[in-house]
């Protein structure tokens, strides 16, 4: 079934969803009303991704920031609360992301595969948080993701608890630094300019 939008209102008076729920509160907290509904399954914002994104804007103050797998755009109105000057969100079902984040100013939407803008662009900060089935594809294309930002990027690399394989297959890597947050497994790819800030958010989340 193609996926559709459903306000997280609806979500939380069907009992789909508490609304105590950390995609519920973050939602609510950046003014985020829609979710995509794919059977059953719901995307929406983690607490480990929004946390490290938030630290991460707080501290490199990007001007320009592009939100791969962009879902909701609960990421991309962060960045834009956080004072970005210019986002690009980029979603394959985008009727969500429209109606939440439509109309804004300094935001632009597109609607297409987020695999097609590996490589392409240049921007202060990169963030990916990509379904499952394509994170070691991902993975693969690391090199890709470093010529696109200037000072970091930061990708959801799954739960802590079976992220083993790909954390390991950063291991070694320069200007990479593996983190948890609420349970999940981030990469965040840095330059060197922003080393002793990167140093302070991996501290603020251990
Ligand atoms: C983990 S969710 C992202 C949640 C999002 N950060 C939020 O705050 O709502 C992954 C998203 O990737 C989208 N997606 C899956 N394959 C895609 C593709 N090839 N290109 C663009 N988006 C895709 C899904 O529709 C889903 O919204």
């Amino acid at each position: 079934m193609r996926p559709k939008p459903i306000e997280i209102n609806r979500l939380i008076e069907t009992g789909r969803l508490s609304n105590l729920s950390p995609i519920a509160l973050i939602s609510e907290k950046l003014g985020i009303r829609w979710l995509m509904i794919f059977d059953e399954y719901i995307y929406g914002p983690t607490p480990g991704i929004v946390e490290a994104l938030d630290l991460l804007l707080t501290k490199l103050r990007p001007r320009t920031v592009l939100d791969l797998f962009a879902g909701s755009g609960a990421l991309s109105k962060l960045a834009l609360l956080r004072g970005v000057k210019h986002v690009r969100c980029v979603e394959k079902y985008a009727e969500a992301l429209k109606l939440n984040l439509g109309g804004l100013r300094r935001v632009e939407v597109i609607e297409g595969d987020a695999m097609d803008f590996l490589g392409e662009g240049k921007y202060d900060m990169v963030v990916i948080d990509p379904p499952e089935e394509l994170i070691d594809q991902l993975l693969k294309r690391v090199d890709e993701i470093r010529e696109m930002f200037k000072l970091a990027a930061l990708l959801w690399l799954g739960s802590w608890r079976d992220a083993g394989p790909r954390i390991k297959s950063l291991k070694g890597k320069r200007m990479t630094s593996v983190i948890e947050a609420w349970g999940d497994a981030l990469a965040i790819l840095w330059k060197r300019s922003c080393r002793e800030k990167i140093k302070i958010v991996e501290r603020a989340l251990r």
